[in-house]
């Protein structure tokens, strides 16, 4: 049976994206953990037990992954972590990248990837979406279209779990990926799409 919305739901959602706005100067304050997880979990976690997410994906392929750069997080210890979708929990991927390193891969000198507590970094496996959907256009690329569309849904729901969290937060994709690639070293198949600063301001 259906589940039906109540008017209360309905008015709460619309109210936050009549706030959702991007967010650029931090305190030194820490992020809570938990917070952390529920926003992560709101981006890329599993809702149902046929496997599907709170986010859509084409095919329901999930070809997205979350990497959080950890600098000021309650009970986490400095470091990159990968976070898993199943398990709703961070495994430490590599130290954190030096000060100043995100900064030198910016294209617009966006401070924010250095002040903010946390910066979720979305990645995505371009190789096998483009595999999975080759067929439907004719020069190959339709995969990272979808790629680039599901990685929409994932910042707006992130920017909606931060505002509820009371943290604040901004979208960036004025980076040099490449250089970002080899700044976080993600794993081969992982390519940066997105950065979401946060932190509380
Ligand atoms: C695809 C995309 C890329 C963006 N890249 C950046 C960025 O590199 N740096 C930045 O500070 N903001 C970036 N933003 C945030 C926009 O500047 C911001 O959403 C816009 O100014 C509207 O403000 P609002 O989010 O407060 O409504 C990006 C937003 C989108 C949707």
């Amino acid at each position: 049976m259906a589940v039906t919305t109540t008017a209360e739901e309905r008015d709460v959602l619309y109210s936050l994206i009549s706030r959702r706005r991007s967010v650029r100067q931090f305190s030194d304050a820490p992020i809570d953990q938990q917070a952390l997880i529920r926003i992560l979990n709101c981006a890329q976690g599993v809702t149902g037990s046929d496997g599907k997410r709170g986010v859509p994906s084409a095919h329901a392929l999930y070809p997205l992954g979350l990497v959080v750069v950890a600098r000021c997080v309650q009970d986490v210890a400095p470091a990159s972590y990968v976070f898993d979708p199943e398990r709703t929990c961070l495994d430490r991927l590599a130290s954190a990248p030096a000060a100043g390193s995100l900064l030198s891969v910016s294209l617009a000198d966006d401070l924010w990837l250095e002040t903010s507590a946390a910066v979720i970094v979305i990645t995505a496996d371009y190789a096998s979406a483009l595999q999975h959907f080759c067929d439907q256009q004719a020069d190959g690329l339709r995969g990272a279209r979808y790629v680039d569309v599901e990685a929409g849904a994932v910042a707006q729901n992130l920017y909606l779990a931060t505002l509820v969290e009371n943290l604040g937060g901004v979208l960036v994709m004025g980076v040099d990926d490449a250089a970002l690639a080899k700044q976080l070293g993600l794993p081969a198949e992982h390519q940066p799409v997105a950065l979401f600063c946060l932190g509380q301001y």
